[in-house]
């Protein structure tokens, strides 16, 4: 747990009962302190309404800021000491005042050798959780948009599973729906031998719009394939295995996206619902919680004038039926305590109305259950358009995946060219190492993002190598990896020089010193890693994550320029602080869902 600021909303608290503050820790490690938080006034001000007690002069807030300071002072094995300092010209009563803190060495050098013998843990009370992430639908092509909570939705289950939650990931497919009726009539007179040779079809996104144009020219066509959809519906053989095939060949693309990521999903489609919508019905009516209006089934929930329709006029039911069934399933039969959803934040009023239906409904407690929506952003073009092929249509996953691969091994065989560069480049696959920095590319240049807002993609910045991208990251991880691997008599590897380091260290922790201020600069980076999950899991933005382990690569870089490593006088002690860096490191690149890759 990250030490810094329990402590100090402690001391805060003990001096202002009852008030309790968080991130006052500004992390960014300036050359004369380590941590600093903002003005006294300013943590009072978080928590006036709360606490009612605001400092109203300058001298009562030195007090007690003074106060602070003494009781973190007092029984600590934290800071080396506290400084009240006042920016600006000449104290005033407006201008900040700061609190700077300077950790005690010996402080620092346990949290490197937690971290180095793996012992931290977090203490959260452990969850059941279901993310509902991903989710494209069926005979639509997985699109860009399905990308964002594709990788974000990976990213914090992967989160939550580290600090001890039981998650269940969920791909909640629109394998169901009247556009099925088009779609098997389509697929009957297009291959009238479907069921016994499973049609390869690579573009089902064609595959619908030609069923649609028949669809919209052809009422004969349209005929057969209402019928189609009733059948769908009372469940007839054909339409079933007609189904079922064209949701097998949908599966299959975008399993090679999710394997091209690496995401571990299971599918649990909207079909899967069906089933359990009529006695919802039922129930709901029974409760009076159901309206007819125009012929349809509604909730209406407060504040709100638009309902969600739970069944149509013609008996059809909707996206909103379905998430009504699967929030009730998830609550109720699964007996999760929490339920995370993933879309664009387009359909923020959609989930505002099912979670108030399912309140009123009693299908869950919000005092004792939670049921979060997390809107994302759009991830549009560089002219803030759609992201376009190299044809000029709109790009499809896929080729997305493909053209980063192109690019990142432009990359590789640029740096391979390059004199000077040490690189083990002619031992490894190359064609495996660009496809992994590619996906680690586009990972983290998502997921440093502010979740809900748009942004513009673009593969230049992505994959520019001295930028705060997932390419420098990854190289300065191999770096890191290389002088470990060199430190011990030449046949050794990475492997027994990690295994050698921590032991040595673990059996004399003496041999860890810290000298110089690019050795502490980089040790705080690191001591900061427990700090930025805390904070993510307030509020999900990955981008804390991303942020900690671009700096530990700055400070890695600048650690590098003037510290030597191999055959200084504190190559063990150093050698110590770089494999905490890579242990920090290679924790975060797995959380990000990026690989690690130990040789480029
Ligand atoms: N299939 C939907 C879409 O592509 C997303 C489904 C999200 N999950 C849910 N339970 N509604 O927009």
């Amino acid at each position: 747990r990250s030490i810094i600021s329990s402590r100090l909303s402690h001391s805060i608290s003990k001096v202002i009962p009852g008030l309790r503050t968080k991130a006052i820790v500004n992390p960014e490690h300036q050359a004369n302190w380590h941590y600093s938080s903002p003005s006294a006034i300013q943590i009072f001000n978080q928590n006036k309404k709360k606490s009612g007690v605001l400092p109203d002069s300058l001298d009562s807030c030195h007090k007690i800021a003074t106060e602070i300071s003494a009781d973190l002072m007092n029984d600590n094995n934290v800071f080396e000491k506290v400084e009240l300092a006042q920016l600006g010209r000449g104290p005033s009563e407006k201008s900040p005042f700061f609190m700077n803190f300077f950790l005690k060495t010996s402080c620092i050098e346990e949290v490197i050798k937690k971290t180095i013998a793996e012992e931290v843990s977090f203490s959260t009370e452990p969850s059941k959780i279901l993310i509902d992430f991903s989710s494209p639908n069926i005979a639509k092509n997985m699109h860009v948009g399905h990308l964002r909570s594709t990788i974000i939705g990976d990213s914090i289950s992967r989160v939550l599973e580290f600090t001890g939650n039981d998650v269940q990931r969920i791909n909640h497919i629109g394998d169901w729906g009247t556009q099925f009726g088009m779609l098997i009539t389509h697929l009957d007179s297009a291959f009238p031998n479907y069921l016994d040779e499973v049609p390869s079809i690579d573009d089902l996104q064609s595959f619908y719009q030609e069923a649609k144009r028949k669809f919209d020219q052809d009422p004969k066509f349209q005929e057969r394939a209402r019928r189609a959809v009733v059948n769908l519906q009372k469940g007839e053989q054909k339409e079933i295995s007609a189904w079922k095939v064209i949701c097998k060949i949908s599966k299959v693309q975008y399993d090679n996206i999710y394997k091209r990521l690496d995401i571990k999903i299971k599918d649990v489609g909207e079909s899967f619902y069906n089933d359990m919508i009529p006695s919802i019905i039922s129930d709901l009516e029974r409760k009076k919680i159901i309206v007819e209006s125009d012929g349809c089934k509604c909730i209406f929930v407060k504040n709100d004038e638009i309902p969600l329709i739970i069944r149509k006029s013609d008996g059809g039911y909707t996206y909103d039926s379905t998430d009504l069934a699967a929030i009730n399933y998830r609550f109720n039969q699964l007996g999760v305590d929490k339920i995370i959803y993933l879309t664009d934040i387009g359909q923020r009023d959609h989930f505002t109305k099912i979670f108030k239906a399912a309140h009123m409904s009693g299908i869950y407690d919000p005092k004792v259950q939670t049921a979060t929506h997390l809107g994302l952003g759009l991830m549009r073009g560089d002219d803030g358009g759609k992201i376009k092929s190299r044809s000029g249509e709109s790009v499809k996953l896929n080729e997305l995946l493909d053209e980063a691969t192109f690019r990142a091994k432009e990359i590789l065989l640029e740096r391979q060219n390059l004199p000077n560069t040490h690189n083990d480049l002619e031992k490894v696959d190359i064609n495996d190492i660009a496809e992994k920095i590619a996906m680690n590319s586009i990972k983290y240049f998502d997921l440093k993002q502010s979740r809900a807002s748009s942004y513009k993609f673009s593969y230049d910045r992505m994959l520019d190598t001295k930028g705060n991208t997932g390419v420098y990251i990854t190289y300065m991880y191999a770096r890191i990896c290389s002088i470990i691997r060199r430190c011990y008599p030449k046949d050794s590897n990475l492997e027994d020089s990690v295994s050698r380091i921590r032991e040595e260290f673990l059996l004399s922790p003496s041999l860890l010193s810290l000298q110089t201020p690019e050795e502490i600069s980089l040790c705080l980076a690191i001591a900061r890693f427990y700090e930025s999950i805390e904070d993510t899991l307030i509020d999900y933005q990955l981008s804390k994550i991303c942020d900690n382990l671009y700096n530990i690569s700055v400070k890695f870089a600048e650690f590098y320029q003037t510290n030597k490593v191999l055959n200084h006088e504190n190559q063990t002690s150093r050698l110590i602080i770089l494999l905490a860096a890579k242990l920090t490191m290679e924790r975060q690149m797995e959380l990000l869902g990026m690989k690690s890759i130990e040789n480029i």
